[in-house]
């Protein structure tokens, strides 16, 4: 079946139930989108399918196919998308497991509200967990590309 992702088309040869995440990264060897739960909870391979945050680990490639994904390496060519010079500038990741997640996840959530409230950034970011506790660089990042003020120091 055919798959575009990161605006390249593929033929990808799975099974229609392989979850996308097995494919990125065993047929496409698109490492950047990591395991996590495997069951679409921890948020750790978020990818964008038409936009929209999607946990590649429960999508069928079948589904997939039928739409566009975007992963972590397809952001930008050299690392400089905009979300990401943010977490460099707060130095947002720990031991970085689940940091493309996160990035997806934000991402998305800028391109659809340029200026996200504390609860919107909230609601948009609680499906991505992170065992390091991240948290308030990850909303001090969302806030500066959002031009809001940060409520103390984090
Ligand atoms: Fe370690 Fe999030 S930075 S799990």
């Amino acid at each position: 079946m055919k798959l575009t992702v990161n605006g390249r088309s593929y033929d990808v040869d799975a099974e229609p139930d392989t979850p996308l995440l097995w494919v990125l990264r065993d047929e496409l060897k698109l490492k950047g989108t990591r395991y996590g739960c495997g069951d679409a909870i921890c948020g750790a391979c978020t990818v964008h399918f038409n936009g929209t945050p999607t946990r590649a680990c429960r999508l069928p490639v079948s589904a997939a196919a039928a739409g566009e994904i975007v992963t972590i390496e397809g952001l930008s060519a050299d690392g400089s998308h905009p979300v990401q010079e943010a977490w460099r500038r707060h130095n947002v990741p720990q031991c970085g497991y689940c940091q493309a997640g996160q990035i997806m996840s934000a991402s998305a959530l800028l391109a659809r509200n340029a200026s996200p409230s504390d609860d919107e950034i909230d609601g948009a970011m609680s499906g991505n967990i992170c065992r390091c506790g991240t948290y308030p660089r990850i909303r001090a990042a969302i806030r500066d590309l959002a031009g809001s003020e940060e409520e103390g120091a984090s």
